[in-house]
């Protein structure tokens, strides 16, 4: 069974593309079986990317699709027995937002500090919660952080508006910029440190990412042993 983690949002340029690109290589270097969904039409960010990463010869080399929508992502992932499939979605586009929530096991919205961000991250919320998605598979993940100030402001905010917040923060870096032109995931980015808070939110998504899958291997399991003999 495939783990579906679907980056979100209601905004553009929040960094969806950029924390769908570092959980694909965290995936597959922890030896999951990972596939990376490019679900943008216009912008087509990881297929490009993907491009320059094959380029450079950036290990480990990673799966990333282009596709029309998620089911056909899904039903691909599951054929190719894909432990983990990372999904990429649009900004701004409110119908394959709903449909890719409604699917997936964690929806990951990544907002910035500043309420231009927090609130339309927090409404695209109380929607997809409103439409029956179960809170428990929101999560917002604070990105392009520039210091601890906000990042504690923005911490409060989504505190009160009572969702989930993975711990850690995306700093704003000029050199996870340069590692994307590079075929790099930020987390790649030389000198990055794997103990920083950008790795303290990847390690708690593929910690619940690991869980879900040790939980969804049973599954298959028992249903197994129901249909023998
Ligand atoms: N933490 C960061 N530090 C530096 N640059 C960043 C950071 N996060 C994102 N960026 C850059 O900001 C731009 C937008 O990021 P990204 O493409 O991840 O956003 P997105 O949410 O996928 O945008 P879109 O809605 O347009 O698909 C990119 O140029 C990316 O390299
Ligand atoms: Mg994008």
């Amino acid at each position: 069974m495939t783990v579906v983690v679907a980056f979100v949002s209601r905004k553009g340029g929040v960094g969806k593309s950029t924390l769908a690109r570092a959980l694909a290589t965290v995936g597959a270097r922890r030896g999951l079986s990972t596939a990376l969904a490019d679900l943008d039409p216009v912008q087509r960010t990881a297929t490009r990317w993907q491009r320059l990463r094959e380029k450079h010869q950036v290990f480990p080399p990673l799966s990333v699709e282009a596709h029309g929508n998620v089911d056909s992502a899904i039903a691909i992932a599951g054929e190719a027995d894909v432990d983990l499939l990372v999904v990429d979605a649009p900004g701004n586009a409110p119908a394959a937002t709903m449909e890719i929530a409604s699917v997936a096991h964690f929806i990951v919205q990544p907002s910035g500090a500043c309420f231009d961000d927090l609130q339309p991250a927090v409404e695209l919320f109380y929607e997809l919660k409103a439409s029956g998605i179960p809170k428990s598979r929101l999560y917002i993940a604070l990105s392009r952080i520039l210091d601890e100030n906000e990042e504690e402001a923005a911490r409060a905010y989504i505190e009160v508006a009572d969702f989930n917040l993975l711990p850690g923060a995306v700093v704003e870096r000029a050199r996870y910029r340069e590692a994307h032109n590079h075929g790099m995931s930020f987390i790649e980015s030389p000198g990055e440190d794997l103990n920083g808070p950008a790795a303290a939110t990847l390690g708690a998504l593929l910690t619940k990412i690991m869980r879900k899958h040790r939980l969804l291997r049973p599954q298959r399991a028992q249903i197994a042993a129901t249909q023998a003999p």
